[in-house]
């Protein structure tokens, strides 16, 4: 078709999909655009036409026909049925080798499916995560591509050219083959799932142990994001608590509902992880503490219940601000830890070859859980690649160690005044149960042999024991 002249096209024009188009527009691609309600596809171009060169298109066959070939079509539309619609539209009218992306947020057992379905056609489906928002979206997000190598080597010239750039090296990667990118971002999003709560209960403690008003604890965070916490979730939060409502002129905190959302993702996390066997806590425990923050009947009628509050924990506020610092930096490195034995676990179980190392400096821009920290992280996997666990490199174990002490505390002084912490809590039992000599499973696996014949092993010699437990008494 001599009217092709096209790099991409892109179908859904909500707000990510939009924002991906002019991103991709405003880096010199020609893109063509479509959208199943055509004035969303008329008001981009009318609004923002002129950022750069849109084809607009107003059916799938036009959006297709004005692609060169091999075709890379994204589709950016609500996941799941929506996505299965459009791929089923989208496939009778695509030749061999044209590569259809699913830039939305798929579950990767999805991806898995459609790119098997696509495969057998001879069509190249990639499940590509995106991650950064509407924001990241419009001017440069981190992306994790997953999809054939000939897939990635079409995709790559836009794909490096509107993602995030960290000193000069683009945030995206070709993260392995078919649902390999879009596990990886659910995975991030499941650290930011932890991210956020053990930011939320460090606030929490700052306020409701050391007495402090959401503007000295804005203060206090913006201190820390000038230090090893330094990030885009740090800094937000200084901003975020900072602010005042415009109605009230109450800090801005106090009138929202304390009841978190979620659209799923921290949740796929959390199942996937109890298919691995991979131990989660601070993901799983937050993904939970949201859950717990929705169950306002519940809450409400055990508020009644146990209204009286428990006592009051005198700490001094400088140090308490320091010790909560080193707690959440520990529990932080435990909840990446977590997050990165996930991934290599997923990897290993669905043979993606996963560069870890790579993983985290894509990372390091464009999306909600940028850090500085995912420097160390990068550097840890560059001198060991194979590492058995983050926990244990010399940055982040000298980290923990500094910091074990004052996490401590600061989990002491939250149980004494009832302030729930629940990733601070887990991530140390974590490590706690990581470091110990002995370990109580091995009552548990005499239990399990004394109920169910289990069998047990011995720590003085090798093999497989049973112990006749009724006749030995
Ligand atoms: P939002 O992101 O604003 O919440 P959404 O309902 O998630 O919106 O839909 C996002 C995009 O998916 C929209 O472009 C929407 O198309 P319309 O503008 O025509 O609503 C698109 N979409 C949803 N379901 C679809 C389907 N079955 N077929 C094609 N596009 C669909």
């Amino acid at each position: 078709n001599d009217d092709a002249r096209a790099t991409i096209g892109l179908t859904g024009l909500a707000t990510m999909g939009r924002n991906l188009a002019r991103n991709i527009a405003r880096n010199g691609h020609t893109i063509a655009v479509h959208n199943r309600t055509t004035s969303k596809m008329t008001a981009l171009i009318d609004e923002f036409g002129d950022e750069g060169d849109f084809v607009g298109c107003e059916s799938l066959e036009d959006l297709v026909a004005a692609v060169e070939r091999p075709r890379a079509i994204v589709i950016m539309v609500k996941a799941g049925e929506a996505t299965d619609a459009v791929v089923d539209e989208l496939v009778p009218l695509l030749d061999e080798g044209d590569i259809v992306v699913d830039a939305g947020n798929a579950h990767y057992r999805d991806t898995l499916r459609r790119q098997e379905a696509l495969e057998e056609k001879g069509l190249h489906f990639v499940g590509m995560g995106v991650s950064g928002g509407e924001e990241g979206a419009l001017n440069g997000p981190s992306i994790m591509v997953g999809g054939s190598d000939h897939a990635y080597e079409v995709l790559q010239p836009v794909v490096e050219s509107i993602a995030a750039d960290v000193d000069g090296t683009p945030c995206c990667a070709h993260i392995g083959h078919d649902g390999a990118g879009h596990f990886v971002k659910m995975v991030h999003n499941g650290i930011e799932y932890a991210d956020m709560q053990l930011i939320a209960e460090s606030y929490d403690l700052l306020r409701s142990v050391a007495g402090m008003t959401p503007a000295e604890v804005a203060d206090v965070f913006e201190e820390w994001n000038g230090g090893d916490l330094e990030s885009f979730l740090i800094e937000m939060t200084a901003d975020v608590l900072r602010h005042t409502d415009a109605e009230t002129g109450e800090p801005f905190v106090d009138v929202v509902r304390d009841a978190a959302e979620q659209k799923g993702t921290g949740r796929w996390t959390v199942q996937d992880a109890l298919d691995l066997g991979v131990p989660i806590t601070g993901i799983a425990e937050a993904t939970f503490a949201r859950s717990l923050s929705g169950h306002t009947e519940q809450r409400a009628a055990a508020r009644e219940m146990f209204s009286t509050t428990p006592e009051e924990v005198d700490v001094d506020r400088d140090s308490f601000v320091d010790q909560v610092r080193a707690a959440l930096y520990a529990s932080k490195v435990v909840a990446y830890a977590q997050g990165f034995d996930q991934i290599a676990a997923g990897a290993e179980e669905r043979g993606w070859d996963i560069d870890l190392g790579e993983v985290a400096t894509i990372w390091r821009g464009g999306c909600i859980i940028r850090a500085q920290f995912l420097d160390r992280i990068r550097e840890a996997y560059a001198d060991e690649p194979d590492l058995t666990t983050l926990l244990t490199t010399p940055y982040f174990a000298e980290a923990v160690t500094d910091g074990v002490d004052a996490w401590r505390e600061v989990i002491v002084a939250a149980v004494r005044g009832g302030v729930p912490t629940p990733a601070f809590s887990s991530s140390l039992a974590y490590f706690d149960g990581l470091r110990r000599d002995r370990l109580p499973a091995a009552l548990i696996q005499a239990l399990r042999d004394d109920f169910g014949a289990h069998t047990y092993e011995r720590v003085d010699r090798e093999g497989t024991f049973h112990t006749r437990w009724a006749e030995e008494g």
